[in-house]
Parts: C-alpha cells; sequence; structure tokens
C-alpha cells in the first residue's frame, strides 16, 4: 500500500508518500480502507520529534482518519466490512482496570495512535476495534475524518474539566485552529457568551461565523485589556488556552476571581512566567485536559453526525502532499482543519 511515512525527524523534507507493508488486522483489530484522513499540530511535533518520542521508523504519521472496513480479525465483535468508521486515536494502557472512575485517559499508559505509535494517513490502516466509531451514512469522509479529535479535546476540556455552564463569559484563544474553531462552537452550544482571539480579521469573521459573539485581533491589540473593557471589568470566567507560553500570562489576566483556565497545549513553549500571586489571590484553577474517553467522544460526535456542530475544512490535498499541509499548518494560512486523502481515491 501506499503510506505517509518519515524515517528520521526533521523539517517537512522528511515527509515522503510511497509503498509501506500492507497491515494486517490482530486480535481484536478492524482493517480500514481509509478515504481520508486529517492533521493536526501533533503531526508537526512528531515529525519534528520531542523529548521521550521514542518512534519505530519509516513512521506513519496521522492520529484522524474515516473510512470502510475491509476485513475483521479474529475477536472482533462490533463491525464487519463495509462499516463505515473513524478513529479515536487515544488508547489506554493494556489490561487498564478502570480506576479513575473508569477514565481512561488517566491510564499510566495512556498514548496516542500516529503520536507513539504507527498511525493512519495510509492507504489502508489496521486499529483496535474499541478505537473507532461508527460513521452514519450522509457523514461525508471528509467531515467524518476532520472531526473526531479536535471536538473530542475541546468538548473534555469545555465540558467535562472546565464545566462550562450556560451564561458564563468563555475565552476561546486561537480560534483559527483546529481545536479552537470547535471549542467556539462547543461554548456557542453551551449558550455561552463566546469571546474569540485570532491573527487576522479574516480568521476572526470565520470565527464569528461558527458562534463568536465577541472578537479580538491579538496581533493588534491586548487581548486581557480588551476582555476586561468588554466585560465591564469582571473578566471572563473560563479562558479555553492552547497556546501556551505567549498567551499565559494574559489569559490569567483575562479571568474573574475564581475563573478557570482550561489548557490542552502549548504551541508557543511550555514553560511561560507565571503570576503565583495572581492565582491565589483571585482564587482561579488551572485545569489540564487531553484527548477524551470514548464515552465523551461518542457524545460530541453525535452532535458532528447530526449536524449541530461541523468542522470547517481549509483544505483536501492528496497525501502525496502532506508536506504542504504541514505548511498551511505552520505558516498559520486559514481556518479549521487540514484534510489529506490516499491519492488513489482523491478524485472520487
Ligand atoms: N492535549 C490534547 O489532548 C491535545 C489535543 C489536540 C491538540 N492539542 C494541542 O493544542 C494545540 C493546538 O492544536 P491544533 O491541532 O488545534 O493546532 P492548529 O490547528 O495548528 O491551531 C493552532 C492555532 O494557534 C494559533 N497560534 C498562535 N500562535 C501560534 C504560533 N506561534 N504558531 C502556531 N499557531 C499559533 C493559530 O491561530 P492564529 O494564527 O489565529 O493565531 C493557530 O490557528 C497544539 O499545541 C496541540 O498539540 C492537545
Amino acid at each position: 500500500m501506499k503510506a505517509v511515512q518519515f524515517s528520521e525527524h526533521g523539517d517537512r523534507e522528511v515527509i515522503e508518500y510511497g509503498e509501506f507493508e500492507d497491515p494486517e488486522p490482530g486480535r481484536g483489530e478492524v482493517l480500514v480502507e481509509v478515504k481520508a484522513g486529517a492533521l493536526n499540530h501533533l503531526d508537526i511535533w512528531t515529525r519534528k520529534g520531542m523529548p521521550g518520542l521514542d518512534l519505530d521508523m519509516p513512521h506513519i504519521p496521522g492520529s484522524d482518519c474515516a473510512g470502510i472496513v475491509a476485513e475483521t480479525g479474529p475477536g472482533v465483535t462490533r463491525f464487519e466490512e463495509g462499516d463505515r468508521v473513524a478513529l479515536l486515536a487515544g488508547v489506554p494502557s493494556d489490561g487498564y482496570e478502570f480506576d479513575h472512575d473508569g477514565d481512561e485517559t488517566l491510564s499510566p499508559g495512556f498514548h496516542i495512535i500516529g503520536e507513539h505509535v504507527r498511525g493512519v494517513h495510509a492507504e489502508y490502516a489496521a486499529l483496535p476495534e474499541s478505537n473507532l466509531v461508527e460513521v452514519p451514512e450522509g457523514v461525508d469522509w471528509v467531515t467524518a475524518a476532520a472531526s473526531p479529535l479536535v471536538f473530542q479535546t475541546a468538548w473534555r476540556m469545555l465540558i467535562e474539566r472546565g464545566e462550562l455552564q450556560a451564561g458564563e463569559d468563555v475565552l476561546v484563544l486561537g480560534a483559527s485552529g483546529g481545536v479552537g474553531h470547535a471549542a467556539v462552537q462547543i461554548a456557542d452550544y453551551t449558550g455561552a457568551e463566546v469571546y474569540a482571539t485570532a491573527s487576522s480579521e479574516e480568521k476572526l469573521e470565520y470565527a464569528r461565523e461558527v458562534g463568536a459573539d465577541h472578537t479580538i485581533n491579538y496581533e493588534e491589540d491586548d487581548f486581557a485589556d480588551e476582555i476586561r473593557e468588554m466585560t465591564g471589568g469582571r473578566g471572563v470566567d473560563m479562558v479555553v488556552d492552547h497556546i501556551g507560553a505567549q498567551t499565559w500570562q494574559n489569559s490569567l489576566k483575562s479571568l474573574t476571581k475564581g475563573g478557570r483556565l482550561v489548557t490542552c497545549g502549548a504551541t508557543t513553549g511550555g514553560r511561560p512566567e507565571t503570576d503565583i500571586n495572581r492565582i491565589f489571590w483571585n482564587q482561579l484553577e488551572i485545569i489540564g485536559s487531553t484527548m477524551a474517553t470514548p464515552s465523551e467522544a461518542n457524545e460530541v460526535l453525535d452532535l458532528v453526525w447530526e449536524g449541530e456542530l461541523e468542522p470547517r475544512i481549509r483544505e483536501v490535498l492528496p497525501m502525496s502532499e502532506t508536506s504542504r499541509a504541514h505548511e498551511i499548518i505552520e505558516e498559520r494560512e486559514g481556518f479549521g482543519k487540514v484534510v489529506v486523502k490516499p491519492d488513489s481515491v482523491y478524485d472520487s
């Protein structure tokens, strides 16, 4: 089969699209004929390499895909040939015994398909059936591939970890990114008052289209000052931050007393200066969040399948142009998700 792959970490030039051994489904696994895959910022980190990341090379990237069940391995009970499926990329530890109230994301060996083990940007992928969800007829492959990782991440951040309530004020940073644009939609769906930031007027226009009530161009204005002004000096109840070092101090400054900062990422660095006095005096909560449990993911994906929430697509490219897909993300071009399809099905 053909697969996106790299044999060493590095710049975009290390990405290739070429022959790779055909995967075979093992016990409890399903062979999926991939119709579309989506990129996440994670694909950039994985390509560049991260401390502690020790990959079997060549590595196939990709943590989002959707396609058709081509074959089932022994012991598979939930799927049969021809079923339409999408991937949930989080994998709990082997033999996990459901402590932590059954929260798989807190299992000690929790890892992500595409990041820690081979991913799915290929013509075929053999995947544990427990990592697959059914995609209803009528949902197109691009939507099915672009939604799972970012919508589950944003759902857990806002709803499960942050416990966002209708009527609260929430600030979503980086509203043009995958997680950001999902967070804006979920906050709006919840009935919160949504403030969103992005780096250009065009991106802010999109943010308003998907549900932002108030927008701030943080390249032009100090977003913490703007939030104070827009909320009559009060600040917001929740900040959704996946940008990290560059925004951290202003995220804290944007919160009202007792506010919550929910973080899932640190695109601009993970070691910001912080203001401990502000945290204790204003009794702020700092909440970490990663991926989601299958039941949380299913809850939000049902809303996507029903059309209540919807991924916006920056571009759909053949997998042989994955390097360009990385460029779009790294250069912060556009709004929403970048999707790749195997070259053999690109035109279908
Ligand atoms: N913990 C988890 O489970 C989890 C899950 C998903 C993602 N994440 C993390 O969350 C972050 C966002 O992921 P994503 O896939 O949504 O990324 P993305 O689609 O690339 O979006 C990132 C957004 O951040 C903004 N940004 C601000 N400063 C930036 C900079 N210096 N470089 C790049 N972008 C910058 C950009 O918006 P503007 O151009 O408008 O500023 C961009 O749209 C990543 O760090 C990712 O690893 C974590």
